[in-house]
Parts: C-alpha cells; sequence; structure tokens
C-alpha cells in the first residue's frame, strides 16, 4: 500500500481546546471570576458583550461550557479511542489565583490540573499547556486594569512559577500566551479584553495602549521561560502565534508593502519571542507616533534570557490586501492607502473564514525561514453547522476535507520544504463555546455534544463520521495514497 503522506515517527497527532471553553464549572472549588466568565453569547452577527462583572438577566456560555471539569475522564477514553498523543487544553488561572494577585495558590485548583494531567499520561496522552487563553482573573482588570500595568508581569511570572514547579514532572510543552497577536491586528474591545484584561477609557490612544500591554505580556512571557527552564531544562516553552498571512491583493509594489506591512504586527510578537529584542521596525513606529512606552533595561535583559524554543501557531485562514481604487474593501489602520479584501480563489465558510490549505504551507516555509525553529500547528480547523441525520450519524464530510487539505499541505512543507514541524492538534476535537461568538453552534469537533446556542441539550457524547477518519490518519501517521 503506497504511503505517500508519511509523517515523522515522533509526530505529535493531538486535538486542543482551551480551559474556558470545555470546563464550565466558574466558581466552584475556590475558583475566581476570569475575563472569560463575564463575556455573554454573541452570534455571527451579534458580537459578545463583556459585562461589569456577572449580571442575573445575562446567560454566559463559559459558565458551564461542556462541563469538562466533571467528564474530562468520560472524554479521555473517547481521546485514547482516537489515538491521541497529545491533547493541548489551557490551565485557567482563577482556578489557580482566584484574585491573581494572591500569595498562596488554590491547593482545589491545583489538584483538579493534577488529576486532569494523570489521566491524560495514564492514556498515553502527552499534555501540551497553555498558560494564558484568554483567563485571566477578573480581579486583575478591575483592581489594576490589566495588562497596561507593569505589576501584572510579576503575577504572572509567579503564576507560571507556580504551576511549572507543581508539573514539572507531568507537562513537558508549554506555551505562554495564546494568540497573542490578535490585539494589535484588530483593536476590538474582544481582542485586547481577552488577550489582556484591558478595555480602553475616552481619550486614550488605543495602538499606543494595546503596546504597552503587549510589551509587559512579552517580558512576562520570558520571565516564565527563564523560570521554566530552571525547574526543569527538557522543558519545551513556546510561544503561541494567530498566524493569517496577508497576501497582495495584486502585484501592484503597492500592494507588496501593505501586505508586508500588515505582516508586521503579527510577526512584531514572534520576533520578540524567538530573538529576544524589540524589532527596529517597531522602536521607529513607536517613535514616529510619539509613544511613550516604558520598559528598563532589566526588562530589555529579561527579554534576551526568555527566548522561546519552539513556534507554536493556529492557522485557520489567510486575507488579501490592496491598494488599488476599484476594490472594495474594509481600510487598514496604519496603512491608510490600504483596505483588506476577499479572495476571488478561495471559498469560505458560513462564518466568512477563508479556506486556504496551501496557505498553511506557505505559512510553515515564511515562519522558518525567518526564525529556523521547530513549529507546532496547535490550532487549525473549520467551524461549521452539524446536522444529526434520522440514522443518528453526523456526516461531517466537509470538515474530514478541510482537515486532509491541510494535512497535506503540511506534509508538502516537511517533505519538500524541509521544514521542521513537532505536530498538529487541530482545534476543537470536540464541540465547545465559540471564543469569537460565544456560540455552541459554531462546532469543531469531531466528537459531537448535545448542546445549543441557547444552552440547552444533554451534554451528550457522540462520535462523527470525522472521528474514524482522524483515528487512521492517527494509526497509520499520515494519510494514505
Ligand atoms: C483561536 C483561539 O482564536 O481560534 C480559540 O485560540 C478559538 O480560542 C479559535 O476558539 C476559533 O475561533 P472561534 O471564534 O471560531 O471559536
Amino acid at each position: 500500500e503506497e504511503r505517500k503522506y508519511e509523517f515523522p515517527k515522533d509526530f505529535l497527532w493531538g486535538g486542543a481546546v482551551a480551559a474556558h471553553q470545555v470546563e464550565g464549572a466558574y466558581d466552584v472549588d475556590g475558583k475566581g471570576l476570569s475575563t472569560a466568565d463575564v463575556l455573554t453569547a454573541g452570534n455571527q452577527k451579534t458580537p459578545r458583550q463583556i459585562t461589569k462583572g456577572v449580571l442575573s438577566d445575562q446567560y454566559y456560555p463559559n459558565h458551564e461550557a461542556i462541563d469538562f471539569y466533571h467528564r474530562y475522564k468520560e472524554d479521555i477514553k473517547l481521546f485514547k479511542e482516537l489515538g491521541l498523543k497529545a491533547f493541548r487544553t489551557s490551565i485557567n488561572w482563577a482556578r489557580i489565583f482566584p484574585n491573581g494577585d494572591d500569595s498562596v495558590p488554590n491547593e482545589a485548583g491545583l489538584k483538579f490540573y493534577d488529576d486532569l494531567f494523570d489521566e491524560l499520561l495514564r492514556n498515553g496522552i502527552e499534555p501540551v499547556v497553555t498558560l494564558s487563553h484568554f483567563e485571566i482573573p477578573y480581579a486583575l482588570y478591575e483592581n489594576y486594569g490589566g495588562f497596561k500595568n507593569r505589576k501584572l508581569i510579576t503575577f504572572f511570572a509567579w503564576y507560571a512559577e507556580t504551576v511549572m514547579r507543581r508539573y514539572k514532572d507531568k507537562v513537558k510543552y508549554w506555551m505562554t500566551f495564546n494568540e497573542i497577536n490578535n490585539q494589535l491586528d484588530r483593536f476590538d474591545e474582544l481582542h485586547t479584553w481577552t488577550n489582556s484584561a484591558v478595555l480602553f477609557d475616552e481619550g486614550d490612544n488605543k495602538e499606543e495602549v494595546t503596546v504597552q500591554a503587549s510589551l509587559n505580556e512579552l517580558i512576562a512571557s520570558a520571565k516564565a521561560v527563564k523560570i521554566g527552564k530552571e525547574i526543569n531544562p527538557n522543558f519545551q516553552i513556546g510561544c503561541m502565534m494567530a498566524y493569517v498571512p496577508v497576501y497582495p491583493y495584486a502585484c501592484h509594489p503597492k500592494d507588496m508593502l501593505a501586505s508586508s506591512k500588515m505582516m508586521e504586527r503579527r510577526f512584531f510578537y514572534s520576533d520578540v519571542h524567538v530573538r529576544g529584542e524589540i524589532p527596529t521596525y517597531a522602536l521607529k513606529r513607536w517613535k514616529n507616533e510619539g509613544f511613550d512606552i516604558k520598559y528598563t533595561a532589566e526588562e530589555l535583559d529579561a527579554l534576551r534570557q526568555g527566548t522561546v524554543d519552539y513556534i507554536g501557531f493556529s492557522y485557520y485562514m489567510s486575507k488579501a490586501v490592496t491598494t488599488l481604487d476599484d476594490v472594495y474593501g474594509d481600510p487598514v489602520r496604519d496603512f491608510p492607502e490600504a483596505k483588506v479584501v476577499g479572495n476571488p480563489y478561495l471559498d469560505t465558510n458560513d462564518w466568512g473564514w477563508q479556506i486556504d490549505p496551501d496557505g498553511l504551507r506557505y505559512t510553515l516555509n515564511t515562519v522558518y525561514q525567518r526564525y529556523n525553529k521547530p513549529l507546532f500547528i496547535v490550532e487549525n480547523g473549520m467551524g461549521a453547522y452539524d446536522k444529526i441525520d434520522a440514522d443518528g450519524k453526523i456526516r461531517d464530510d466537509y470538515r474530514v476535507a478541510y482537515l486532509e487539505a491541510h494535512i497535506k499541505a503540511m506534509h508538502e512543507a516537511i517533505s519538500i520544504d524541509g521544514v521542521d514541524v513537532m505536530g498538529y492538534t487541530p482545534w476543537g476535537v470536540i464541540d465547545i463555546v465559540s471564543f469569537g461568538s460565544g456560540e455552541m453552534e459554531k462546532r469543531y469537533g469531531i466528537i459531537h455534544v448535545d448542546k445549543d446556542n441557547q444552552g440547552h441539550g444533554t451534554l451528550e457524547r457522540r462520535k462523527k463520521e470525522s472521528f474514524a477518519w482522524y483515528q487512521k490518519v492517527i494509526e497509520a501517521n499520515g494519510l494514505q495514497g
């Protein structure tokens, strides 16, 4: 039998989720509120609202999520049957430090993750852990204003030290801040909130505030890397980026420039994480804009000492940008003559995300050429409305087609282009609450969860048709023919 798409021997085939999107149990065992707990449900057209604390007349989909907190053993049984080698989740910071600035951690929270990681390891599944996946303790917003306050550097470093020490023999693969670059790309409330627990005040220069919060996070991340390596030199500690390549729409040189300017906003973060210094294009822009970005010599040193071992990233889609007058699109903030436009060569999913497997190969190449570090695809997948047929089956061939095309692209990057890829953990291996819209019915899973956008359902788990397909991929360590 032909094995055209075979992968490297220790390739980490996995699945990924985040604590706040699966666990539920938002107020048990001493957990504090997190930034995710004050996000209401939205949908394709209505954005999620950020409320001041928890309001009694609002529905918060993350409060129960899929109740993974109480059902993880049952779910891990399915993961084992699937053959997962790795499972990516996050630690909910507010379970460990309910107020964020506590000096003593909450033992019940620590114990939960001990049990979870033990259960994974017993089933032969390697935990891959993100320290901050949109779950900053809410009290750090209320009392300090979130990451625009440099005190959060210390709180994060203490949190990282606490959990890395506790799980030093259980977790080898870590990442610091999930999709840390979202905030600089968007400046919408949701992204600055979930990345940094920051809300803008009137009169704020949004970019300046976001840059300061981001730099504080990058410093906090570097400190965590250094501490982690002291705790266990075998740790592999990565950053976590959202890579959305932005193509020039036309071969007009100005379109090319606009594309590379837009990529800078993403690369800024991985440039600091990987190279340990602030890139000149950023310093220049801050100066030109008159930003007063604060950092100390000690912190610059910390950046140099805390560079990452690998680059974890999510990949869902690509975008395109143009400067041509006759093409309609959304204006780009810091490149006034440019706008983001649809790509006529690509299809989209129901949420308008452009499906582009070649873009994954392109991304793997560009990032590897830039940094020459191992890459880990820790999120990829297709949100879709699934339907249960009369015979109880969920025939999600569109999901299989999406994943298969991306796995092929990844294989080309490895076998033709020589890129070093550690593993692949598709997003939402089990259905979870969507981050962007708060919907349950934007499903990524190959395991279905019976719950709808209003929160109704039995929470029963059911394998979709894609389950058997992914099981075969993992078993064969790749695709056939
Ligand atoms: C990334 C996040 O933005 O993409 C996840 O790291 C998120 O938390 C995923 O769920 C998919 O986005 P969405 O909005 O479809 O849930």
